[in-house]
């Protein structure tokens, strides 16, 4: 069993079908793209109808709806749920692209489009993977796929599906291509998630904006008390000072961090690709960990006052944050919005009053690497890049994936084929044709050796 040749006359196609995905804007953050995301989810219905899936469905939610379908060919082979997302983050700042997000085009052997990486086009490798299965009759696996829309806004109505729906997802493992690889040639699997708690704050000086003549040195300006607020949120060493913050934070032994340390990354080379002199962080640990097995506290936009065309002399009455904390195994992210709230209600000075309203969240995972499913995952890559892939923990967060432990009982794992260089939610973000194709050629191995695993035929 090699598709490799197949992979190399079918390519073209391939990469079309992918095209033909990537030019629906599924952006389930706006409400103006509605349409074209529920357009996105009957289209990879109507692609996994044809690579050969059966019981597809479009399964309605309070939100976008999930696309099931599946393919149970004897029931003592093992089941695998695939697991991705149609949806993709916004294409803004758009005047930054290249190219417009939704016209998708190749350049240099990457295809660039939002959600070429993440996640259509690693969702479309398990689709054409699962094509040439079918058409050469090899599935040493049931499998089933869920792919939902809703991914990059908080998969708030996945977790209800999985309860009201335990039998249909019954399965013994799941498999996740929404993870980035170290480079083309070291290949990597991801053993970890950071959680996520996401709120908005909003802080209110005086009753109405003022003349910064008039008033200005006599009330306080909300928006330089909230970036008080916020710089004083971590010390000199970097470190969170939201009361209780580190309080459940999993320290690893020097001989996990040396194992993880395995892992090559080069700071050199990252400086030079962000164009930094410099990183920053906490102080006593890498960038790795920093970016892996540390929890942070992250601004992500703010804003207030007059942001128009040249200046307006204005003291404004509000001024507003959000701000994301990437949290780590055992921080459970209910509890740290409700600690950074406390926190941030006790640092407001009396000169202004402020509101924490949160958003969406998600929890840690760490996923073993001694089980059947990572070595069958460590085994097919190994067969196709020619080189054992290396542990590596990962910085992102996919909610639902602790759900997937804690609702369904199963372990997932996270075999992905992007790189952190692919610009996921940023302008120009792309996939690599060589990515792209390596994912369809590894995949059928994945469940060629994860069946024999099971079997114990090695
Ligand atoms: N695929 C990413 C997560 C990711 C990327 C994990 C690279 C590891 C490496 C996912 O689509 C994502 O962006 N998740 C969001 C979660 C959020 C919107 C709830 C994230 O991490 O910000
Ligand atoms: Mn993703
Ligand atoms: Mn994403």
């Amino acid at each position: 069993m090699d598709f490799k040749s197949t992979i190399e006359q079918e390519k073209g196609r391939f990469i079309d079908e992918l095209i033909e995905l990537l030019s629906i804007p599924s952006v389930s953050a706006d409400p103006a793209y509605k349409a074209d995301v529920l357009r996105t989810a009957e289209s990879v219905k109507q692609f996994l109808i044809a690579a050969g899936a059966e019981n597809a469905e479009i399964c309605p939610t309070n939100g976008y709806p999930i696309v099931y379908a599946d393919k149970i060919t004897d029931p003592n082979k093992p089941t695998v749920l695939v697991y991705g997302h149609y949806d993709v983050q916004p294409p803004d700042p758009i005047n930054l692209w290249h190219s417009p997000p939704f016209k998708p085009v190749i350049k240099d052997g990457k295809i660039y489009a939002r959600g070429a990486a993440d996640d259509k086009g690693q969702v479309f490798m398990h689709v054409k993977a699962f094509e040439i299965m079918v058409k050469n009759n090899h599935l040493p696996c049931n499998i089933k796929f869920l792919i939902e829309g809703e991914e990059e806004v908080g998969s708030s109505n996945l977790e209800p599906f999985l309860k009201n729906n335990l039998e249909k997802l019954k399965a013994d493992m799941v498999l996740i291509s929404d993870t980035s690889i170290i480079a083309n040639d070291i290949p990597s699997i991801n053993t970890g998630l950071r959680g996520l708690s996401y709120l908005e704050v909003e802080v209110t000086g005086p009753n109405r904006d003022l003349h910064s003549g008039v008033y200005g040195g006599g009330v306080a300006n909300p928006i330089n008390t909230l970036c008080d607020m916020i710089s004083s949120m971590k010390d000199k060493d970097g470190r969170i000072t939201i009361d209780g913050f580190y309080d459940q934070v999993e320290e690893l032994s020097q001989q996990e961090r040396a194992m993880l340390a395995e892992a090559p990354f080069d700071e050199e080379a990252f400086k030079k690709e962000l164009k930094i002199d410099a990183t920053s962080g906490e102080k006593g640990y890498t960038t790795p960990e920093r970016t892996s097995i540390r929890p942070t506290l992250d601004v992500n936009g703010i804003w207030g006052g007059y942001i128009g065309e040249g200046a307006k002399t204005v003291l404004p009455s509000k001024a507003f944050a959000k701000i994301s904390m990437r949290l780590v195994p055992n921080q459970s992210s209910e509890e740290i919005t409700e600690k950074f709230r406390k926190h941030f209600l006790k640092i407001a000075p009396p000169s202004v009053k402020v509101e924490v309203r949160p958003h969406h969240g998600g929890e840690p995972v760490v996923t073993p690497i001694d089980s059947k499913e990572y070595l069958a995952a460590a085994m097919a890559m190994e067969k196709t890049f020619g080189k054992k892939p290396v542990p590596a923990r990962g910085g992102g967060s996919i909610p639902i994936v602790a759900s997937f432990e804690n609702i369904l009982g199963l372990k997932s794992v996270l075999m992905g084929f992007s790189l952190d260089t692919d610009d996921i939610h940023s302008p120009n973000e792309h996939f690599g044709i060589f990515n792209f194709l390596k994912g369809i050629e590894t995949i059928p191995w994945f469940y060629t050796y994860y069946a024999a695993l099971r079997k114990n035929l090695h």
